[in-house]
């Protein structure tokens, strides 16, 4: 089997590092205090917060993971959020009384399979989601921490997608009730950066300094090396320094991406060679790039003008890019045309900034466009 996995969330041996940002995510959250991560797409936010979650749950809290990224309107809002906190629950009894008392128009059920396991379901009965229902539905961590006498952390992923729910005015809603509860605290994360950065650092949204902030960059260049000679050599296969080096390279030191074409070039040399070269690196890429070519031609050809031209400059470098050194250098527009290309580029999350540095998102498609120069 394929000792490298990416496109889920990674747990167990195929989860290395990141110790430092654990111990700092359960110190401030059993400490009593709410917090927001931030990091680009791909790099291990979930995965991490998995990890951090099951040593909170050792330590006897209970953790309630939640997704916003299905959340499509306030309905559905009721319903995925209702089963996430049924989810983990013990006694499904007791928590079905909880969710009664505290949601008032709509009615829990509580079902039994034909293994005799209790299923947990709601019934609007034609009953209007609106704020009175929402805020009910948001009281019940703090009701299940006062019930149990275990205090509650919530983790939301993705959270940059409450702005589905402004209808209902969401935002507010929560952080009024987020501000009356003691026995449950929050952990906000996601992949539009600058979406929860707006939200967590402009005065003027309800969520402005309301929780402590972090940040995850790559992984330390020596461990990834390490971990993928372990990995390879396990299957008796050579991977020296500087080709492990190459590999961080070409993919941009994201470890979504790590992993992909490290799965790419273990499929390719198991059984026929031992030794992994540059050479079998490249031929990986390759193969990735034809893969991929037909979404990565579609996605540069609809691209306007100046964002092509942005795109293509951001292969060689991302900094200063509305210097007018810059914006010389690469032929690109005036400033405040630029600015528009770079908003529109970051909110559909083609490209990125970390560290005052603009980065294409995905490093194939960078490859890609390299290659267009
Ligand atoms: N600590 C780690 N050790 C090994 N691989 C990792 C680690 N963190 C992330 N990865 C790799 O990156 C992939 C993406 O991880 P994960 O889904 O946790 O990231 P994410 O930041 O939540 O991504 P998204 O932005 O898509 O939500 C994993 O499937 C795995 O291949
Ligand atoms: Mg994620």
């Amino acid at each position: 089997m394929n000792p490298f996995s990416y496109g889920t969330i990674v747990q167990g041996s195929n989860f290395y590092d990141r110790k430092v940002e654990c111990a700092r995510i359960i110190d401030i959250l059993s400490g009593g205090n709410n917090m927001v991560l931030y990091a680009p797409r791909r790099f291990g936010k979930t995965s991490l917060i998995f990890k951090a979650m099951a040593q909170l749950k050792a330590q006897g809290f209970i953790c309630v993971y939640f997704d916003f990224m299905p959340v499509f309107s306030p309905e559905s809002f009721v319903r995925l959020y209702s089963k996430a906190l049924a989810e983990k629950q013990t006694n499904l009894q007791r928590f079905t009384q909880i969710f009664t008392s505290a949601v008032q128009s709509i009615r829990p059920l509580l079902t039994f399979d034909s293994h005799g396991s209790p299923e947990f379901s709601i019934d609007f009965a034609g009953s209007t989601v609106d704020e009175t229902l929402i805020a009910q539905l948001l009281d019940i961590p703090e009701k299940l921490a006062e019930t149990t006498k275990k205090r509650v952390i919530v983790f939301f992923d993705e959270f940059q997608e409450v702005g589905k729910l402004s209808s209902i005015n969401f935002e507010g809603l929560l952080r009024s009730k987020i501000q009356q509860q003691f026995a449950t605290n929050y952990l906000f994360f996601g992949s539009k950066t600058h979406m929860l950065k707006e939200m967590f650092n402009d005065k003027k949204r309800a969520f402005y300094h309301s929780a402590s902030q972090m940040t995850i960059g790559a992984l330390p260049e020596k461990d990834t090396i390490e971990y993928l000679q372990k990995k390879f050599a396990d299957s008796a296969i050579t991977l020296d320094t500087e080709t492990a080096k190459y590999i961080i390279s070409v993919t941009a030191d994201i470890p979504h991406y790590i992993q992909l074409m490290a799965a790419e070039i273990w499929q390719y040399v198991i059984n026929s060679q031992t030794i992994v070269t540059k050479k079998i690196v490249d031929d990986c890429v390759e193969r990735l790039l034809a893969l991929k070519n037909d979404y990565y031609m579609e996605l540069f050809d609809r691209q306007s003008q100046s964002k092509k031209q942005l795109l293509q400059a951001l292969t060689v470098n991302g900094e200063n890019i509305f210097s007018t050194a810059y914006i010389n250098a690469h032929y690109l527009p005036s400033a405040a045309t630029l600015q528009r290309a770079v908003k529109k580029l970051v909110q559909d999350g083609t490209i990125e900034k970390m560290n005052r540095t603009y980065f294409i998102t995905d490093p194939f498609f960078k490859l890609f466009v390299t290659a267009t120069t």
